[in-house]
């Protein structure tokens, strides 16, 4: 899916190489968590792989689509019929209402209609459903943040990005979404890609991605973790280490 992919921004005379040579393959229905510091260059791969931003380096493939092949527009297309984004604006539309919110990327399609019965089913999973006619500024920040997994969901994407999507939730919450996730996920046969700061979070997923300094110091299975406390033990023992401490120096 991802291959050598490199992103160098330029900052003046100066450039910050946000990504460097990160290679991966994600299988239709895994569930991938990315982990890494702050400025490690998380949001930048998702932007990559949203095709957002071009790389300046290797490539993405999505569906057996390259998005280098894509124009503009093309890419607009493809992500609005292919992938999913939940990034850290919601980016909902303050005069509609949730359901309508949810149903926009449908109404955007030529010829596109609305799905009711669909839109209800993933309100109900996200426990939204006594929100459905409220508008955004009526919900609570965990509410908008799950009107817009619903919304990035409702068109069947065979890839979800997401960014932080649990950052406004309570603990109880957060657990609650993950599940949530992980069989909406499962059942649409969605790879997602969950950038998170929280082990527990991780936990929910197959594989953790772990960034450091834009590099992919490590892939973790999930599974050889017993607690949400050994794997973050794992990660700051990974992202601590002395290794690129020097670095910045
Ligand atoms: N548009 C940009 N212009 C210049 N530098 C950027 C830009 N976006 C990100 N960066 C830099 O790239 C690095 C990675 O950023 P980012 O991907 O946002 O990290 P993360 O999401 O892991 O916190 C940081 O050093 C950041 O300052
Ligand atoms: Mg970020």
């Amino acid at each position: 899916m991802v291959r050598e992919l490199g992103k160098t921004f330029q900052q003046g005379s100066v450039d910050v190489p946000a990504l460097v040579d990160v290679s991966f393959c994600a299988a239709r229905g895994e569930f991938v968590a990315v982990m890494g510091a702050s400025g490690s260059g998380k949001s930048t791969l998702l932007h990559l792989l949203a095709g957002l931003i071009e790389p300046t380096g290797g490539s993405v493939v999505v569906d057996q689509q390259d998005l280098a092949e894509l124009d503009d527009r093309a890419i607009t297309l493809f992500r609005r019929r292919h992938m999913g984004l939940v990034f850290q604006a919601y980016n909902l539309v303050p005069t509609l209402s949730v359901e309508d919110n949810v149903q926009l990327p449908l109404l955007m399609e030529r010829g596109g209609r609305v799905q009711p019965e669909k839109c209800a089913a993933l309100l109900e999973a996200l426990g939204l459903s006594a929100r459905r006619r409220h508008r955004p500024d009526q919900l609570s920040g965990g509410e908008q943040q799950r009107v817009a997994i619903a919304r990035a969901l409702i068109n069947d994407p065979s890839v979800l990005l997401a960014d932080e999507p649990t950052g406004n939730l309570d603990s109880c919450n957060r657990e609650r979404f993950c599940a949530r996730l992980r069989e909406l996920a499962a059942a649409q046969r969605c790879t997602v890609l969950l950038v998170t700061h929280d082990p527990v979070v991780a936990m929910w997923s197959d594989r953790v991605l772990l960034l450091k300094d834009g590099r992919l110091a490590a892939t973790l299975d999930r599974s050889e973790f017993s607690s949400a406390a050994a794997l973050g033990a794992r990660f700051h023992e990974l992202v601590d280490s002395p290794a690129s401490a020097g670095s910045g120096a």
